[in-house]
């Protein structure tokens, strides 16, 4: 079965159970830059998790584009993707684990036609934070499926939650047996020999993890997941995802292409092309921070295995293009943007050309320092030196080095680049934890505070002023808008008097939802009105802001302390940017 055919299948199903079909949030968390990449279908419906009402109810469903970059190094291999999309289907406080498991199971049976017998489950086995996931497990029986079937396991296998703290609760895990050879008496789900593959995992949320501890939610969640790529490769009778109509077309033009056979180096080209065509298309561009970074890894990975395989860099061109002809189907809007795409990866293959010719000289000048002084070694660090300065990739030092007569212990290579990757691992995780569903009290402060900011500075200096960026942490918040002049002193003060007077009138905070033309008519703000659906949530303060707005933000503008400029200067042409604090 098609991609696109499941895609449809699990979003009719779950319309036909009065569920609301929502679009995909970006790639790239708008207006959340403390997150790097959207990592699973539940990040961007954090606030409704924990309680705020959803402008399409209490039953949705919908596909999300999602990208998890802890494992770039593992693709290559038969499974691991950065890139992938994850179908999920979502109780708000609606039903529970009885109706969201007999749905699954109706779905996978009925509408997938998976044999009730290759299916086995997954529980919760209980701790001093949850008890006993019993439910769930009686649930799976009355459905159909045998008690040796059903297993359980300890939060380290039925337990999700995105990062340290946040909406979580225990999950139940749908696995599908491939019908191998078990590879022990004690082979099960939990293995990973290949013999179960995971399909499903529905995530019973109705805890919050705070500083440690968990307390119970004010509503019941469902949030499921299920990985459209996984499902067609299992769907098809394929042995990996390579092997589907999602990649394989590529693969077979990578193999026609190259004069050298290497599979890893095909998968890593056909895998890092994909996830950089669909980052680029959703705003992402390279660059030497944070998301901007993971871009240019992906992209200089990949032009370098097209090196490996003798690929005539000049494909690349053809190979964008086949590569969107693919996706077209499950993502008609990348043929509009072919053209930006194929400018943002060949200009950064190019980049990457000189940097790799560049990287060669410094190579060659390590080589006669360790020939001159007699060794016929090279120092590991020399080669975590060359890839971090000119981005030299260490496998190509090392067969240079090889070529040269020099000898390298790759051991000790590696060893530098997992302590290396270890840090980058926590740096990521750390940025996650900052995200939505950390929101602290702090930010929740200086999001309402930028709506005030927003509607002083449109008085001040006028109507035309608009918001063109936000940043939001727990010291202070930054806010860049239109604006042609550099303030004066006389206008910052009224800009930061005018804010401080609607603090003190402690002005309400109410939120509604609306048709998104009835909310422009009603003269309600917003920065990218083609990014939000047709329904949308308004957030008005008193009588003199109204924006469109996810949230979360205070109740009352008393709540904000003192407001206080400490910056303004110029973000780019047009464009002033202010820094503010609240005391
Ligand atoms: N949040 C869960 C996951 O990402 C289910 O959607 O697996």
């Amino acid at each position: 079965m098609k991609a696109l055919e499941i895609r449809n299948k699990y979003l009719n199903y779950f319309k036909n159970h009065n569920h609301k079909i929502i679009p995909s949030a970006p790639l790239i968390p708008e207006n959340d830059p403390s997150v790097l990449f959207t990592t699973a279908g539940m990040q961007p419906l954090v606030p409704y998790l924990l309680g705020e009402k959803h402008p399409e109810g209490t039953r949705l469903t919908d596909f999300q584009k999602c990208l998890r970059t802890n494992d770039i190094e593992e693709v290559g291999d038969n499974r691991h993707l950065t890139y992938f999309e994850m179908l999920g289907n979502w109780s708000l406080g609606d039903y529970f684990k009885e109706e969201s498991i007999a749905m699954s199971y109706e779905f996978l049976t009925k509408i997938l036609e998976i044999p009730s017998e290759k299916i086995s489950v997954t529980c919760f086995a209980g701790d001093d934070d949850c008890p006993r996931d019993t439910v769930t497990a009686k649930c799976w029986k009355d459905v159909g499926i045998p008690d040796e079937r059903i297993y359980f396991y300890g939060k380290d296998e039925n337990w999700w939650i995105a990062g340290e703290e946040g909406p979580c609760g225990p999950d139940t895990e749908m696995f599908y047996d491939t019908g191998k050879e078990p590879c022990s008496e004690d082979c099960q789900p939990s293995c990973n020999c290949g013999k179960y593959v995971e399909i499903w995992n529905n995530v019973f949320m109705e805890y919050l993890k705070k500083d440690g501890k968990y307390t119970k939610l004010s509503q019941k969640n469902v949030d499921t997941g299920l990985g459209l790529e996984r499902m067609t490769m299992l769907l098809e009778g394929k042995e990996t995802p390579f092997d589907t109509e999602i990649f394989k077309p590529i693969m077979d033009k990578l193999e026609i292409l190259a004069k050298k056979d290497d599979i890893a180096s095909r998968r890593i080209v056909a895998e890092h092309l994909r996830a950089s065509i669909m980052i680029i298309a959703d705003g992402g561009r390279p660059s030497n921070l944070d998301r901007g970074y993971i871009l240019r890894r992906l992209i200089r990975r990949m032009t370098r295995h097209l090196n490996k395989l003798e690929i005539d860099l000049n494909e690349l061109d053809n190979l964008i293009e086949l590569n969107i002809n693919i996706l077209n189907d499950l993502y008609p809007e990348l043929s509009k943007k072919k053209d930006v795409i194929k400018e943002v990866i060949i200009q950064e293959k190019d980049k990457f050309m000189k940097t790799l010719i560049r990287g060669e000289r410094e190579f060659s000048k390590v080589i006669n320092r360790i020939k001159d002084s007699g060794k016929d070694i090279i120092d590991s660090k020399d080669i975590f030196n060359l890839y971090e300065t000119y981005g030299f990739p260490p496998e190509v030092s090392k067969d240079l080095a090889e070529e040269n007569g020099v000898k390298v212990d790759m051991d000790e290579v590696d060893k530098l680049f997992k302590e290396h990757q270890e840090k980058s691992r926590l740096g990521s995780e750390q940025k996650f934890k900052g995200g939505l569903s950390g929101t602290s009290e702090k930010e929740i402060k200086y999001h309402t505070a930028t709506h005030l900011l927003n509607a002083a500075l449109k008085e001040i200096i006028n109507k035309d002023v608009h918001q063109k960026g936000s940043n939001i942490t727990e010291e202070r918040m930054r806010f860049d808008f239109s604006c042609d002049h550099k303030l004066t002193d006389e206008e910052k003060n009224k800009a930061e008097d005018l804010v401080n007077k609607w603090i003190k009138e402690d002005l309400k905070v109410s939120v509604e939802t609306m048709k998104k033309e009835d909310a422009l008519k009603s003269g309600a703000e917003c920065m990218f009105i083609e990014k939000y659906p047709d329904i949308v949530t308004v957030y008005s303060i008193g009588n003199i802001s109204k924006e469109l707005c996810g949230g979360p933000h205070v109740k009352h503008t008393g709540e904000l302390g003192h407001f206080k400029i400490i910056k303004e200067e110029a973000s780019s042409s047009g464009v002033r940017r202010i820094k503010a604090v609240l005391e």
